[in-house]
């Protein structure tokens, strides 16, 4: 890879403008909110448009948050949602030059959006995927442009997160990662990085230590809070990783250890048979309702 600064990186990122977001999520609404307040016209697209209402709403909140701490003026927050529409035709997505997918992790969901994304798109729009931990060289081969294609993984919660890691796959122009590294910069966050091995380097390490907190209480080392709070009080950790793993969606946690675990071929990173277990009870983490917390109340209340 060539050499290019930063400012060089920002520079080539000028010819994006309009940017595409599949899938108003968690990540795919935390996305839109922070390339709207960059200055990016955002289309975000997602075919339930209940979950696409609901993604405006949350962005106005965080927007609102933002204003009620003094960081953000009112007319700012306006313009910002004034940059962002809503679709749930792929065609609509044909003036982007630049498109985030950020769906679940799915290789079979991905490669779907793809095959209708392709034929609507520029033949300039550069494509990248929000993938924990999916192989960038085999999502961008089932496209027409793996040189206009590459990782760009947010971390969750996105407008609070400062790191984007971004994965060349093999065939990733020098350009491309170029343009995509100004555009993260351009979001105020720092970009990282990572060769394109399973689930890359933050869920490699990360995760790994999540389905060892699960076999913990698995083998009844200790209770959820006992786990949580010694992560939590003896390494400094903001979130206990029981916590940590209902934030991030259980189903989510699970097929990243089931990437790491076909990928690597190492029984280390076998996933452990309660979280397999959680998810097939339904019990996804927050978004459910239940994990390895209860949150049907006031307060969530631990499970075990
Ligand atoms: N959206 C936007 N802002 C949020 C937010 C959200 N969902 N949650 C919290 N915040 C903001 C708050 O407004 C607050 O902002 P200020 O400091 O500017 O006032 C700040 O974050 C801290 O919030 P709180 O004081 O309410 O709560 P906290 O101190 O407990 O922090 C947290 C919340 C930032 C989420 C913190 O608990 C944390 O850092 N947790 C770990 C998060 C983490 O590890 N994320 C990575 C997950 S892995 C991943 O995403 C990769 C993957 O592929 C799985």
């Amino acid at each position: 890879m060539t050499h290019i600064s930063s400012t060089a990186d920002i520079a080539a990122s000028d010819a994006i403008r309009q940017v595409g977001v599949i899938g108003a999520g968690q990540m795919g609404t935390g996305i839109t909110q922070v390339l709207a307040q960059a200055g990016y016209n955002v289309t975000v697209l997602d075919l339930n448009e209940e979950r696409l209402a609901a993604a405006i709403k949350a962005i106005g909140r965080g927007l609102d948050r933002l204003v009620a701490k003094g960081r953000l003026a009112e007319d700012a927050k306006k313009e910002a949602l004034g940059r962002i529409r809503t679709c749930v035709e792929y065609v609509t997505l044909s003036d982007c030059d630049l498109v985030i997918e950020a769906a679940s992790e799915d290789e079979a969901v991905k490669r779907a959006i793809f095959k209708q994304l392709i034929p609507v798109l520029k033949p300039s729009a550069i494509v990248a995927s929000n993938t924990s931990s999916i192989s960038i060289t085999r999502l961008g081969s089932a496209t027409d442009r793996p040189g206009k294609f590459m990782g760009m993984h947010f971390m969750n919660p996105v407008p609070v997160m400062a790191l984007v890691e971004l994965i060349r796959g093999i065939a990733t122009a020098d350009e491309t990662y170029h343009v995509v590294h100004g555009v993260v910069r351009r979001l105020g966050k720092v970009p990282v990085m990572s060769d394109d091995f399973p689930a890359f380097i933050v869920n490699r390490i990360l995760l790994p230590m999540i389905n060892e907190a699960v076999y913990t209480l698995y083998e009844g080392v200790g209770s959820v809070e006992s786990i949580d709070a010694a992560l939590r009080l003896g390494a400094n950790q903001p979130m206990g990783p029981l916590e940590l793993a209902d934030f991030i969606g259980l189903d989510t946690c699970l097929a990243i250890m089931q990437v790491l675990h076909d990928g690597l071929a190492d029984t280390k990173y076998r996933p452990c048979p309660l979280l397999v277990k959680y998810v097939e009870a339904g019990w996804l983490g927050r978004k459910t309702g239940r994990g390895f917390y209860d949150y049907s109340g006031e307060k969530p209340i631990a499970t075990r």
